[in-house]
């Protein structure tokens, strides 16, 4: 298949018009959208990604009042959270409408909704004139894509457009909230944390994966690179284990100078929402150039702490 690559919005706008899928920026991450409304269109979006059916998809939309055509009721948690953080990197889980598709919520009575704060995410809802279901868009299991060139890397001939945009502000998926119940439940940490969440709420959480899987996409082994990722052991002796020469082949990424030595590649990040935007691209990087360990500093799980460390749990496949 070929794949249009265009910075026209109309012209992917037109793809997604036609029952076909294409690739779009988003803040968080690239995503391949499709028509939620096209059990046809967005069964292609799982075959391009080797995508498992049993792992529902984020439908997209660009004005706060196709919530309701999408879901039976907005609770009181969900209103708070859409009118503080809508647009933004946040995704609120509801009861979903029958006119939902069971392919795009792997047949959960449930529904996944963000609105992007991308301008051009929005405008290409707005001209496609539907809500757009859309993964991230990378090969299963892969980390997610933060620039096109990642997009193409996983996507060139899979799927018939790829929008060009600028890179990925934030650089991880949205943080996804169960708000279903009487207080938001966090299944998926991103840029928007717990800790502002608790403040439209004090009886948020962050569930970690404990017992039943409410959000299926945290089950599988996910944003992992070819490589091996290691968290970097803080103790001196290991540092300087570490450090005694050139260890070729292994990275390094974090936001400590110290641990860094000795690493034949090394990411040494600013700041943690540095670090949050820079990981899965130092991933893609790494793997590029046959690097075969990569090294992560851990991180105290608050803030997009929790987000980073969750996202390196589930690439060293841990649970
Ligand atoms: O930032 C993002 O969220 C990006 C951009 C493209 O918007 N999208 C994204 O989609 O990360 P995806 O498919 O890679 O991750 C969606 C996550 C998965 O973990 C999935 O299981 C969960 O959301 N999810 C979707 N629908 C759900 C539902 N009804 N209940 C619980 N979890 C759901
Ligand atoms: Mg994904």
């Amino acid at each position: 298949m070929q794949t249009t690559i265009t910075n026209s919005v109309k012209i992917a706008a037109d793809f997604i018009k036609k029952g076909e899928v294409a690739a779009f920026p988003t803040e968080t991450v690239y995503g391949i959208g499709a028509n939620a409304y096209d059990e046809k269109a967005v069964r292609k979006i799982f075959k391009a990604k080797g995508r498992p059916a049993d792992n529902p998809l984020i439908v997209h939309i660009a004005r706060k009042k196709d919530i309701s055509v999408l879901a039976k009721e907005i609770t009181p948690s969900a209103k708070k959270i859409i009118s503080e953080f809508f647009p933004g990197p946040v995704t609120v889980i509801l009861k979903k409408n029958e006119i939902v598709p069971d392919v795009v919520t792997a047949g959960l009575d449930t529904i996944a909704i963000r609105m992007p704060a991308s301008k051009i995410a929005r405008e290409l809802i707005m001209l496609s004139g539907v809500a757009i279901a859309a993964p991230s868009a990378n090969l299963s299991g892969s980390p997610s894509p933060t620039n096109f060139i990642h997009v193409l890397r996983d996507m060139r001939n899979k799927i018939p457009c790829v929008l060009v945009g600028p890179s990925a502000r934030y650089g991880l998926e949205s943080t996804v909230i169960d708000c279903t119940g009487k207080y938001p439940v966090i299944l998926r940490p991103g840029s928007v944390t717990l800790e502002q969440i608790k403040k439209l709420d004090k009886n948020a959480v962050y569930q970690k994966r404990v017992g039943k899987v409410k959000s299926p996409g945290q089950k599988y082994k996910h944003y992992a690179p070819k490589a091996i990722v290691k968290f970097v052991k803080r103790e001196t002796s290991n540092v300087k284990r570490e450090t005694s020469n050139v260890k070729r082949g292994k990275a390094y990424i974090g936001l400590n100078k110290k641990y860094a030595k000795g690493f034949e590649v090394v990411k040494v990040c600013k700041s943690i929402e540095d670090y949050a935007k820079n990981l899965f691209s130092f991933f893609r990087e790494c793997d590029e150039i046959g690097i075969k360990t990569i090294y992560c500093e851990k991180v105290t799980e608050k803030g997009i702490g929790a987000a980073i460390m969750n996202r390196l749990s589930k690439a060293r496949g841990k649970k």
